[in-house]
């Protein structure tokens, strides 16, 4: 189906992917047609081989070595300047190129059937979370491509980080599984962009394209508290008893809080002190408030540990930027 045109979704290790040919500008104008995505977004290209980044990539640095040799396969996405095999349709009309290989035996047979190019964005339809299971991809694409690989839940459940390599310091640009002290044990030196570290002003627009757009948002209004612990839970308590004759409220609560809320919908998203498996149920703990049809949502913040700065970052977006500081 890919070698014809078609579409595909396809789960990796972090979300299930919507691909098609990244090397054919008609099925990149159907991966976003499909998503509903602004086309000025770039798509990113899944490889099974290193060698085929040759292929697609020109001027890639020693650093790219080095990192694959880490973390490829795995949840790291590369910037490299694009050559022009690569259409402009695939990658927004940008001069470089995101190139991935990711970890999921399915996803790497898929690509080696396919041709070895796979352009694929997260498979969920633009603005809402990124799916991570096969039934995610249904409830958002089912009639829109051609076809579902189902695999089961995903392993790690948010998008790869996303380094660029083009300039003299690697940026990394969307944080993600591998944190930036990881990378930094392999390079020395990688920096951030601004915009992600002032994750809490909307005004400074990130460099990743899609980045800047509103993001995995639930359909009623979520709201971050953040703050100690005994602080973030009487905060909550107090809003759930002021609004509850008038809303249907939700909370994401830790393993360690989720009993003390007496709201309509309250998820336990894990205990603090896993990170991974905060990280693994995020989307579906977004999307599940749907279903419940949660108007007005609260939520705890997960900020502690190296996966933090991963989770927050699809929070905030979630949030819209909406937090409150309780003390
Ligand atoms: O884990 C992942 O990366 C998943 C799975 C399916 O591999 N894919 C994914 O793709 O998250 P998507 O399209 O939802 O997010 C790709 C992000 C967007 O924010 C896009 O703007 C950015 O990567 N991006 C792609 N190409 C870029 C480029 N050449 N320069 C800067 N940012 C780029
Ligand atoms: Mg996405």
């Amino acid at each position: 189906m890919i070698r014809e045109g078609g579409l595909v979704a396809f789960p990796t290790e972090t979300v299930y992917g919507l691909g098609g040919d990244a090397l054919n500008p008609l099925s990149s104008g159907k991966i976003y047609a499909a998503k509903g995505r602004p086309s000025d977004n770039p798509l990113i290209v899944h490889i099974a081989d290193f060698e085929a980044l040759e292929a697609i990539a020109t001027d890639i640095p020693k650093a790219a070595s080095k990192l694959a040799g880490r973390f490829w396969p795995g949840p790291l996405t590369m910037i490299f300047r694009k050559r022009d095999c690569v259409p402009d349709e695939t990658t927004g009309g940008l001069s470089t190129v995101a190139v991935r290989m990711p970890d999921n035996p399915i996803a790497l047979a898929l690509i080696r059937a396919s041709g070895g190019y796979i352009a694929a964005p997260s498979a969920n339809l633009s603005g809402r979370p990124s799916p991570t299971s096969g039934e995610h991809v249904r409830e958002d694409m089912d009639g829109r491509i051609d076809m579902i690989l189902d695999g089961g839940s995903t392993r790690i459940g948010l998008e790869s980080t996303i380094v660029d390599l083009t300039g003299d310091t690697p940026v990394i640009l969307r944080p993600g599984f591998i944190s930036a002290g990881m990378l930094d044990e392999v390079l020395g030196h990688v920096e951030t962009d601004p915009a992600i570290a002032g994750e809490t002003d909307p005004s400074v627009h990130p460099k990743a394209p899609g980045m800047k757009y509103k993001h995995y948002a639930p359909k009623g209004t979520l709201t971050i508290v953040s703050g100690e612990r005994e602080a973030v839970v009487a905060y909550i308590q107090k809003q759930i008893r002021e609004h509850d004759a008038n809303h249907r409220i939700g909370v994401i609560a830790s393993a360690e809080t989720c009993e003390r809320y007496q709201a309509d919908v309250v998820c336990n998203i894990g205990s603090v002190a896993d990170e991974e498996t905060i990280a693994r149920h995020l989307y579906d703990v977004l999307r599940s408030f749907d279903v419940k049809q949660a108007d007005l949502i609260y939520s705890e913040a997960f900020n502690g540990g190296s996966l933090g700065q991963a989770i927050m970052n699809r929070l905030i977006k979630a949030a819209g930027h909406h937090i409150i500081e309780v003390s």
